[in-house]
This record gives C-alpha cells, sequence and structure tokens, in this order.
C-alpha cells in the first residue's frame, strides 16, 4: 500500500476522501473523533502547501428532503475551529476552487449526486470530474473503505493515489485482529439487524462464539418463540428464515443475555427474559460478560447493548464495556460503540479502538475491504 508517509505530496492539489459521517443531533455533532481522527492527515497535507480538497458522505440520499437533513454544513462549520476552510455548496460545481484563493475546501456531502446515484454508484463521470480539479488522491476514510463509490474508489482510474495517516494507523491497529483471530469473541450489537445479517454467517465461521445483542437480538428471539413485546424487530421474511439457519446451525456458539430492562407503562424496568409482557419496549440489555465466555484470546465488539445515548438504558453497555476492559486484547469496532466508549468510559485499556463502523466488521468478517482492494488493483496499472 502506498501511505502518504513514505511518499512526499507537496505543492499539489489534492483530493482527500475522509469519513465525517459523525452522529448529529439537534445540530450538535455528538462524537467528533473521526473529525478529530482526520486532522492529522488535513494539517499534514497543508504544511506541505498543498491545496487540499475535502469530499466526505453524510447519511444516506435518497430524495431531495434528505439533502436537509445531510449537509455537511455542521461538520464545516466544526472544523472553522481548527483549520482556515471553505464551504463548497454544491459537489457537482467545484469552480469556487478556480475563483479563490484558499488552501483547504470542504464540499458539500457527496451522496449529493446520488438522485439519480452517481456517487454510491462509482460514477466514473464523477469521478473524472472530480479528479480534474487535482493532481493526487489521498483516500483517508477507514470507515468508508467497504464502499466502492465515485469518491472512495472511482478517483483512483484518474489519479495517483495514496492512503492517509489514518488509514495506516487503522491497517496496523487491527493486524493481529485480521491476520492472526484465534480463539475470537465477537459481539455484535446495535439496532438495525437487516444491515448486519449479510455478515453473520461469516463471522460466525471465523469466531469461536458470537454474543448478540442490542436491537438485533429481538429478532434472534422472536425467531425462537419468546415474547418481545413491542420491540424493534425485522418483518423481513429473508433475514427471519436466515435468523432460523443459522440458530439451528450455530447453536452452540451463539450466546445472548435474558436479562433486560423495558419501557412499561412509561417506567423502566429491569425484567427477565420470560418476564416481558405485549406492551413492552426492548431498550437495553444487560451481560454478564464472565458468566457467559470466561476466557477467549481475542475479543471483537462491534455495535452497543442498546439505547446507550439515554443514561436509563446504558447500563448494558456501560457493564459490557467495563467487563471487557478487564479483558487482554479487546478490539472495538463500529460508530456506536466508539461513541459509547467516548461516551461512557473515562479512560479504557481496550487494544484498539476503530473509528470504521461497518467497515471494520467486513475487515474482521472478510479480511478485505472492497474499495482498498480496488485502489490496490489500480495502482499496479
Ligand atoms: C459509517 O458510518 O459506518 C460509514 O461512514 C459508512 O456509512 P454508510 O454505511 O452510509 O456507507
Amino acid at each position: 500500500m502506498k501511505y502518504i508517509s513514505n511518499n512526499k505530496i507537496e505543492n499539489k492539489r489534492v483530493i482527500l476522501r475522509c469519513d465525517f459521517n459523525v452522529p448529529v443531533k439537534d445540530n450538535i455533532i455528538l462524537d467528533d473523533s473521526k473529525i478529530i481522527k482526520s486532522l492529522d492527515t488535513i494539517k499534514y497535507l497543508l504544511e506541505n502547501n498543498n491545496k487540499v480538497i475535502i469530499l466526505s458522505h453524510f447519511g444516506r440520499v435518497k430524495k431531495e428532503e434528505d439533502k436537509i437533513t445531510n449537509s455537511l454544513k455542521v461538520v464545516y462549520e466544526y472544523l472553522k475551529k481548527y483549520l482556515d476552510i471553505e464551504f463548497i455548496k454544491d459537489p457537482l460545481n467545484l469552480d469556487q476552487l478556480n475563483e479563490s484563493n484558499s488552501n483547504c475546501y470542504l464540499v458539500e456531502n457527496t451522496r449529493y449526486t446520488d438522485i439519480p446515484k452517481k456517487e454510491s454508484a462509482n460514477d466514473l463521470e464523477l469521478a473524472k470530474y472530480w479528479a480534474s480539479y487535482a493532481d493526487v488522491f489521498v483516500m483517508d476514510a477507514f470507515a468508508s473503505l467497504h464502499r466502492t463509490h465515485s469518491s472512495t474508489a472511482g478517483l483512483s482510474n484518474y489519479l495517483p493515489t495514496y492512503f492517509g495517516f489514518l488509514v495506516e494507523k487503522e491497517i496496523e491497529g487491527l493486524k493481529d485482529l485480521i491476520n492472526n483471530p484465534n480463539d475470537l469473541l465477537v459481539i455484535m450489537g446495535g439496532a438495525k439487524i437487516d444491515d448486519k445479517i449479510s455478515i453473520m454467517d461469516a463471522m460466525l465461521k471465523k469466531c469461536t462464539k458470537l454474543i448478540i445483542t442490542g436491537g438485533i437480538l429481538n429478532t434472534f428471539l422472536k425467531v425462537k418463540g419468546y415474547n418481545i413485546g413491542k420491540s424493534i424487530c425485522s418483518v423481513d421474511n429473508e433475514v427471519l428464515d436466515f435468523v432460523k439457519n443459522i440458530l439451528e446451525k450455530y447453536h452452540d456458539k451463539i450466546l445472548y443475555s435474558e436479562q433486560f430492562i423495558v419501557l412499561r407503562n412509561n417506567e423502566n424496568i429491569e425484567v427477565n427474559l420470560n418476564e416481558i409482557e405485549d406492551n413492552d419496549i426492548i431498550y437495553d440489555n444487560i451481560i454478564d460478560l464472565d458468566k457467559m465466555v470466561l476466557n477467549s484470546n481475542m475479543i471483537f465488539m462491534n455495535g452497543t447493548c442498546g439505547k446507550y445515548e439515554e443514561e436509563c438504558y446504558s447500563k448494558g453497555t456501560k457493564k459490557l464495556l467495563e467487563a471487557l476492559n478487564l479483558r487482554r486484547n479487546v478490539y472495538i469496532g463500529g460508530g456506536d460503540s466508539t461513541s459509547a466508549v467516548n461516551t461512557l468510559m473515562a479512560q479504557n485499556n481496550y487494544k484498539y479502538v476503530s473509528s470504521g463502523g461497518g467497515a471494520t466488521l467486513e475487515y474482521v468478517a472478510y479480511g478485505h475491504l472492497k474499495a482498498l482492494d480496488y485502489i490496490e488493483e489500480n495502482s499496479k496499472n
């Protein structure tokens, strides 16, 4: 892999792909760690007299209204604390680059071009258009390396391409987990099962035990015949069949907690799996890690045990993070788990906390990242 750490880039126009897809509520950035971790590369490129044009996606844009809630303006305002930067409002019109003297720009959400799909379909005309404003492409969006999009992969067809400091750090940090995952305990949580299901099979082949937690557990419990009240769960028949199959195939590997915090008549109460009532909503589940898995060589956690952002539902995630803090070789990956670590743990001893969510999950499960492979293939030509 070609890194900027061993290929000096100076006096160039650089397109830098970052991942600024950060959690935001009421226009406030809830976890800025992805932004902060990107600053090393940005500052280094600026110090070496480059003109830096930053691209990033932000949420998913499927219809015009999505543009309002998915503008990178909030990140631009935040970046102004650290950088002298300009904002380019239209990712399909970068002419401002010719008209202004600034050295640093953030371009509006690349997925604004997705109606109809361009960026997410790796439209090469779009990549070529962006490339026409630069001499070099630096890919530093580790958390987007599982997406072959125009801004993460397509650009490498038109520009000499290098990886930035964050990608280098992530590849190094996750090295043992990817190359040597023996006796691996995986903890998969989070809210949306439909996003994670396709990866679960590959993950189950890799690990010794898989603890399922968070919202995704509800579907497993439902398939097993438990009452989950009004909790979120998948209604997709394909997903339900898949869950049934893997529960049969891997019954000795899959583990889950039987203790939950549910919302019942406007009160939060802790109940056992068999005590859940028809109108309850599960918002947290509590894992006794030492009871479930006493020993493991490595642990990878992706996703949280519940709605940890609300204090009344943070008990499960906090308890698990504290138990993990006493174990060796713990890797945390996933936007939500990383935010949970930043919010709930004053300090930690984990081996590595990744900035990637889906990317880290795919990297661990398959040992590959699609955009990384795409860029590597192009750099052979
Ligand atoms: C993430 O937050 O995991 C990355 O930014 C990828 O986002 P995506 O799943 O919308 O491509």
